[in-house]
């Protein structure tokens, strides 16, 4: 089955607890947390502090995607926020097996998110250690983005690489996904969805978390 991670970047910063009280109401599998540095990408979101803040208002997973330079220095810090899954960007660290290893040591779910630009080569000698792959079809910084259609093959040649070598890799794909992507998504061999602007625009934000599953493609 297809998980939903909306994203709270497209919800009311003046209100995220009731944000995520709502997205637990909604039926979301999971939280996704978009945290932007101002460095590694220009725009500013939210940290730990937050993070830690909005942990008491659900149970769902919080599924952290750090937008920010030098991850490894984070991961003590977002395990203590209450952070389930850590994903950092490829591009944004020299040393990811070394940030990887601090991640489980830590107890977290350890995932890599690649730039549109960034190929599948770059995490070909991460790939065993990682529980989750997170291909981005945005270029990262900004909700509602339009889509960007090379991601679809990309999910599918990682998907690829994933079963030949017989690995449990969740593909997570972020960035433009709305009912029509989302399928195409979801046909390469992606696993776990995130989506913004697609949800909290949504005249019935559960509805569309069901609708983005495509329960019934
Ligand atoms: C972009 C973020 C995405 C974004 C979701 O840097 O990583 O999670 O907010 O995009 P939309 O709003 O298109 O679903
Ligand atoms: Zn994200």
């Amino acid at each position: 089955m297809t998980l939903i991670a909306p994203s709270i970047l497209s919800a009311d910063f003046a209100a995220l607890g009731e944000a995520v009280r709502n997205m637990q109401r909604w039926e979301a599998d999971y939280i996704h947390l978009d945290v932007m540095d101002g460095s590694f990408v220009s725009n500013i979101t939210f940290g730990h502090t937050m993070i830690k803040a909005l942990r008491k208002h659900t149970s769902l997973p919080f599924d952290a995607h750090l937008m920010v330079e030098n991850p490894l220095k984070w991961v003590p810090t977002y395990k203590a926020a209450g952070v389930d899954i850590f994903t950092f960007h490829i591009e944004a660290d020299r040393h990811a097996h070394r940030t990887i290893q601090q991640i489980k040591k830590c107890e977290m779910k350890a995932g890599i998110a690649l730039n549109p630009s960034t190929p599948l080569t770059s995490i070909e000698y991460l790939l065993d250690d990682l529980d989750m792959v997170l291909i981005m079809s945005v270029n990262p910084g900004a909700p509602a983005q339009k889509f960007i259609p090379s991601a679809v093959e990309k999910i599918r040649k990682l998907n690829d690489m994933i079963c030949e070598r017989g690995l449990d890799v969740l593909i997570q794909v972020d960035g433009g996904i709305n009912e029509t992507t989302a399928k195409h998504c979801i046909d390469a061999g992606a696993n776990i969805l995130v989506a913004g602007n697609a949800v909290f625009s949504a005249l019935d934000p559960k509805i569309m978390i069901r609708r983005l599953r495509c329960e019934n493609c």
